[in-house]
């Protein structure tokens, strides 16, 4: 059966009140697919949603982190920091931390290694520009982000990345990528990682789609065979619209 995972980035948004709140209320929903399901949310409201999630089996974790154990990084957050709260997940690479907080591959190769040494699962953002589309290049954008990402990772540590494919021009716009243009790049992002490492590591990647995704296009994205969920922004803020996108995914099953 294909898995899903379906994945709501908070980004910059609600204090903990609305948190504690969101976690509660989404836990009621007692989703059937709940353990294909994660919130990822700024630090300060980790371990409130942590514990509003407790026993439901829907995951959580955090929008970055630094790739060293401590040190004189001020206004960082480390590793060990995330792995004391618990975190399932951790966001790297997101296409706003790589334009506004200058976020390399390299760095996103580093945060990779060491997320998965401590056995925090990495979902690794990429995805090109509206100006690299337009010029017919984003197969090789994507290609040479992947390579530059996962430099230096073994095949057994790849296959426990989840990849989502963001287009940068999808982002926060209102225009989804179609279900056709998603698939395109997620199936080849699965061929370049079957290429690096093997066809059952490409195989079993969890492949994302995420820019615009809501309730109203969500069923015909992830009824795509290479798109295993969705990094859910603006909708993911009202449980009621991100609970549609959940509920879509339990549909495909
Ligand atoms: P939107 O769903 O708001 O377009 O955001 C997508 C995203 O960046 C998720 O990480």
């Amino acid at each position: 059966m294909k898995k899903y995972l379906i994945a709501g980035n908070w980004k910059m948004n609600k204090v903990t009140a609305e948190a504690a709140a969101f976690a509660e209320e989404l836990k009621a929903k007692n989703f059937s697919n709940a353990d294909e399901v994660a919130l990822l949310v700024p630090f300060t409201q980790l371990t409130a949603v942590g514990e509003g999630l407790k026993g439901s089996g829907i995951g959580f974790g955090a929008q970055n982190v630094h790739f060293e154990k401590s040190g004189a990084f001020t206004g960082e957050i480390s590793v060990p920091m995330l792995e004391e709260i618990g975190v399932d997940y951790c966001i790297v690479g997101h296409s706003e931390r790589r334009e506004y907080f200058g976020e390399t591959d390299e760095t996103v190769n580093k945060k990779l290694k060491a997320l998965i040494l401590a056995g925090i699962t990495p979902i690794l953002c990429v995805g090109e520009s509206l100006e690299v589309r337009e010029g017919k290049g984003e197969q090789t954008f994507v290609a040479s982000q992947l390579f530059a990402d996962f430099e230096g990772i073994g095949m057994a540590d790849a296959s426990k990345v989840v990849v989502a494919y963001e287009p940068i021009w999808a982002i926060g716009t209102g225009k989804t990528a179609t279900p056709d243009q998603a698939e395109e790049m997620c199936a080849f992002i699965r061929g370049v990682i079957g290429g690096m490492y093997d066809n059952s590591v490409a195989d079993d990647m969890l492949i994302l789609y995420g820019g615009s995704m809501k309730a109203s296009n969500a069923a015909d994205l992830l009824a795509k065979k290479d798109i295993n969920g969705g990094l859910i922004g603006g909708a993911s803020l009202k449980v009621d619209d991100f609970s549609a996108i959940v509920d879509a995914a339990a549909q495909l099953k």
